[in-house]
């Protein structure tokens, strides 16, 4: 984070978080709904340097992931997994996981089309699928990450529903573990959540995986960014 920005959240946190909503309006105009995701993705408004997803799911930020999640997988017997959202797959992509089912999902369509282009294969398919509106399929574990904090309190709450009724076992979803409070977004902006602070009151997790999150902030602001693993129904 350049220190202007630095100095602006860490003094004024209400006013910076009012810049990062004027900023969103301008350049994301009167866009709603499932255009919005898809704008973001074309304008390539997140600015990733290395994908499209954003800098946090770049090769730096997802190493800590990358090398815990096969253990993970096979510790737990998983054998289906929805990853959703699956954005560009690009650190997934260098993920080798023993599963007898991939399933990529994500709200943009061009993102599906290119990902299976570039990826599927008899295991591995990608469709279209809003995690707050549609039927999600039937899958030992559902990973969620960098997903919610992008959401409103009331899309996450629809997403959680359309999670509890898909008969998944887990959720391994993204948290951040010392926040006190959870603050409402509109959809589309950006906000860290603890999902074992109200309004989601997860409970304890499972298992905690931290990942080493040195994103924007070189003095920690996100270090302690985690995904959390849950037993579903929540
Ligand atoms: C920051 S990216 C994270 C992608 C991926 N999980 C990762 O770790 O790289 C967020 C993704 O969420 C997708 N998304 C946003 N809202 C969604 C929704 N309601 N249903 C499905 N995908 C959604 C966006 O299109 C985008 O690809």
């Amino acid at each position: 984070m350049a220190p202007m920005k630095r100095f602006l959240a860490r003094t004024f946190p209400s006013l910076y978080h009012q810049m990062a909503f004027v900023k969103h309006r301008l350049l994301l105009p009167g866009v709603e709904g499932p255009q919005l995701f898809a704008t973001i993705f074309r304008k390539n408004f997140w600015r990733g340097p290395d994908s499209r997803s954003g800098r946090g799911s770049g090769f730096v930020q997802t190493e800590k992931i990358r090398e815990t999640l096969p253990a993970l997988v096979k510790e737990l017997g998983v054998r289906s997994l929805l990853d959703l959202p699956c954005g560009d797959f690009y650190w997934m992509s260098n993920v080798a996981l023993e599963l007898d089912t991939y399933i990529g999902a994500d709200i943009v369509e061009e993102l599906i089309m290119t990902n299976t282009q570039a990826f599927g294969d008899d295991k591995r398919t990608f469709i279209v699928r809003d995690v707050t509106k549609d039927t999600l399929p039937n899958v030992d574990l559902i990973l969620c990450r960098d997903c919610f904090v992008h959401l409103s309190f009331e899309d996450i709450q629809q997403a959680i529903s359309r999670i509890n009724n898909s008969g998944a076992r887990y959720l391994l979803t993204t948290t951040f573990v010392d926040r006190a409070t959870n603050r409402n977004i509109r959809t589309g902006q950006w906000r860290p959540l603890n999902l074992e602070k109200p309004p989601f009151s997860f409970g304890t997790p499972l298992r905690l995986i931290n990942e080493g999150c040195t994103e924007k902030d070189k003095d920690g602001t996100y270090a302690d960014k985690s995904l959390g693993l849950w037993r579903l129904p929540l």
